[in-house]
């Protein structure tokens, strides 16, 4: 449908009817208007797979959708740090979406994770704006390949769960601008989504859906975004507001409001122009949607599947291997412990939840590889009665119930430390149950449940060769890290965890994911610990820029684990840094070149990560921030060259005076890491004259 003919359509229409378009028909559909020939577009979470409430009506339980194929959770998909995959992966959704009439997937999240403990990190790619920004365009380039939309969320931020209705996220320009806008400014750029949802919060005491100046000034004036806003799903609080601000369309359907704007329109309230502006972009994406809709593809879940699979095994990230304990021998006596062994964590529960079309286990899986024994471990942890931020059923004996469930039993662990001692190699399966870790509601610490903490202390003791396997969306504590021999984490694999995981332990491929944000020694040490979850319904944003590794590399803080760290079971190393110029001016770039070489005996792939540090000068930054990574492939003794291309943007601030991304006069180095605290090569760069990139 052409600008001209959806400016004819919107003309055709009543002031009521325009009003009406502005909220949607139910949870997942726009109002279709046969008079006048607008047709209706589905809408479905989300960033793991599809959740398509056909019959919503009947739906009683926000878990109940059409079984689809479950992807790694974005936690897990973004510590593959490969671009490729990640289009791979959402290209495959798009795929689906389309065999089974969904015309817009309302996902990925790219919030920054500003803490460990934000309820819905497993939903959400990294600490760093550029990989969030780098890898949830790939994603949903990959989506839109298939001619299905992306709706990007939550803008803007949106960083934790606690009074997520109600809460400020109060936050100064310049961390706005260099941190938490910048993926979906990259997003909005280069991957062009459909749509983007605005979030429940409020920026700086406003609501993000009634926020003039991120909906529309940044995000059109300045960004040239041209698709849809789309509240999420509740967030409109003044219907007339939202509008005149730049959110076209609220969700879910609101009918009984719908009078709201156009009473506003007659009151001289909201001028008839800004509705006007809101139908248009809506119809554009509807006709969008619906024009692309094929009906004659079919879905294949083998092949979806096998790239899920794949991309578990990217994801996976290795942090521990001492003595090279891993790969496990194939014939070996394993133990198998913990009950997440047969009963995988693979998902994030809330509006991400998908029903899986084939679940597999690592026991099952590893069963022809080795001989695989099992114990239980722990007790199964009490399922969550929390139903996107309600609480169904609060009394105290339940909770009590919840807590008891999460307790260490000592006859389970004795039978494990049985199991353990009579094998070769204990592998204790661990991590989060969906109870300490859903939409909703944030985490209460760093800590595993106490179950699986005593099971792995009990094991460990007992048995030497003890691995540890975790599934988790987000950084836990690990008291008993020097007690076990490896540690493999998962983070959230979707349904094809168990063939990955088959694959990860016993070397039919090698670990190649990079943790995409740090994981601290304790929470106490995390940047927004004194101010997270805020008081009242006020979150100062603090620590200002440093979030992550900014703040621990800066500080010179030790943490358990670095943001981009990762092992593999072979050797890479770095030479030959060099620059293609040394002084970086206005308008030119930079072409930097590293080679890396694989000098293990197993082929595998690895994270080349390029950080910028200022050398001094008067403005306070981060000592290094990542601006460049790829991932390659290398065979036994393969070398390859890599290069990155930098501008002046890699090395600018965001200037408050003047308003702008400034880069200073001084010096600069290059600096190539295996994560963010551990520098391998360097470079040294000047800018003899400021750049200010207006
Ligand atoms: C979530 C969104 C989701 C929407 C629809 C909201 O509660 O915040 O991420 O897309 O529900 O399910």
């Amino acid at each position: 449908m052409t600008e001209a003919k959806i400016k004819e359509l919107v003309a055709q229409m009543t002031l009521e009817e325009k009003a009406e378009l502005t909220s949607g028909d139910g949870p997942w559909k726009n109002k279709a208007f046969e008079r006048l020939g607008i047709p209706s577009m589905w809408m479905s979470d989300g960033p793991h797979g599809l959740r398509k409430q056909e019959n919503y009506q009947e739906v009683k339980d926000i878990n109940d959708s059409l079984p689809a194929v479950s992807l790694p959770a974005e936690c897990a998909m973004a510590a593959s740090f490969d671009r490729d995959l990640l289009y791979r992966i959402g290209a495959e959704l798009g795929k689906e979406a389309q065999c089974k009439k969904v015309h817009l997937i309302l996902g990925p999240g790219v919030n920054m994770k500003r803490s460990p403990l934000c309820g819905r990190n497993f939903e959400y790619m990294s600490e760093d704006p550029y990989v969030a920004g780098e890898l949830g365009g790939a994603y949903i380039k990959g989506i839109q390949s298939a001619g299905v939309g992306a709706c990007v969320k939550h803008y803007l931020a949106n960083s934790q769960e606690t009074r997520r209705f109600t809460s400020s996220s109060d936050v100064d320009e310049r961390t706005l601008r260099e941190i938490y806008m910048k993926a979906f400014e990259s997003i909005v750029k280069d991957a062009k989504p459909m749509a983007v949802m605005s979030s429940y919060n409020k920026i700086n005491g406003t609501y993000a859906t009634a926020n003039k100046y991120f909906m529309t000034d940044v995000l059109r004036g300045e960004w040239g975004y041209e698709g849809c806003v789309i509240s999420d799903w509740g967030a409109t609080h003044d219907r007339a507001a939202a509008v005149a601000a730049g959110t076209a369309l609220t969700m879910p359907g609101v009918n009984e409001t719908d009078h709201e704007v156009s009473n506003a329109v007659k009151a001289g309230i909201l001028d008839e122009k800004d509705l006007d502006t809101a139908c248009e972009q809506i119809l554009k994406m509807v006709f969008d949607g619906v024009e692309a809709h094929r009906d004659d593809l079919t879905v294949d879940y083998d092949t979806e599947r096998a790239v899920m699979r794949e991309a578990v095994e990217q994801s996976a990230v290795l942090l521990k291997n001492k003595d090279r304990i891993l790969p496990l021998q194939e014939g070996s006596k394993v133990a198998f412990i913990g009950g997440f062994a047969r009963d995988p964590r693979y998902q994030g529960g809330g509006s991400s939840h998908v029903t899986p079309i084939k679940l597999t286990n690592a026991y099952d899986e590893c069963g022809k590889l080795a001989q695989i024994t099992y114990a239980q471990g722990y007790p199964e942890a009490a399922k969550p009665r929390l139903l996107v931020g309600v609480d169904l059923a609060g009394d105290n004996e339940q909770k009590e119930a919840e807590r008891r469930s999460l307790e260490p039993d000592e006859k389970l662990i004795a039978e494990a430390v049985e199991v353990a001692k009579a094998s070769d190699v204990a592998v204790i399966f661990a991590g989060l149950p969906e109870l300490m870790e859903s939409e909703g509601e944030d985490r209460k610490g760093l800590d595993l449940p106490p179950s699986h903490n005593a099971l792995i202390e009990a094991v460990s003791a007992a048995q030497p060769n003890t691995v540890v396997v975790l599934s988790n969306g987000s950084p836990v504590a690990m008291p008993w890290i020097r007690n076990v021999k490896a540690v493999l984490e998962l983070y959230l694999g979707g349904e094809t965890v168990g063939e990955a995981t088959a694959n990860l332990l016993f070397g039919k491929v090698n670990p190649s994911g990079r943790l995409p944000e740090t994981f601290p020694m304790k929470i106490e040490d995390t940047p927004c610990f004194l101010s997270f979850p805020g008081e009242g319904d006020r979150v100062p944003y603090q620590e200002g820029v440093y979030i992550g590794y900014r703040y621990y590399t800066t500080k010179k803080m030790p943490v358990l684990f670095p943001f981009g760290y990762g092992l593999s079971y072979t050797t890479f190393v770095y030479t030959d840094l060099k620059a293609d110029t040394l002084d970086l001016k206005e308008g030119g770039n930079i072409k930097v070149t590293v080679n890396v070489k694989n000098i293990g005996k197993e082929a595998g792939r690895e994270v080349v990560q390029l950080y910028v540090a200022p050398k001094g000068g008067e403005i306070k930054r981060p000592v290094r921030e990542l601006r460049a990574f790829d991932k390659v492939y290398l065979e036994p003794g393969q070398e390859e060259t890599v290069s990155f291309t930098l501008s002046p943007s890699d090395f600018a601030y965001w200037d408050i005076d003047k308003h702008g991304f400034r880069v200073a006069e001084g010096e600069y180095s290059i600096l190539i890491g295996r994560n963010a605290f551990e520098m391998v090569l360097g470079e040294d760069i000047s800018c003899q004259k400021e750049i200010n990139l207006l």
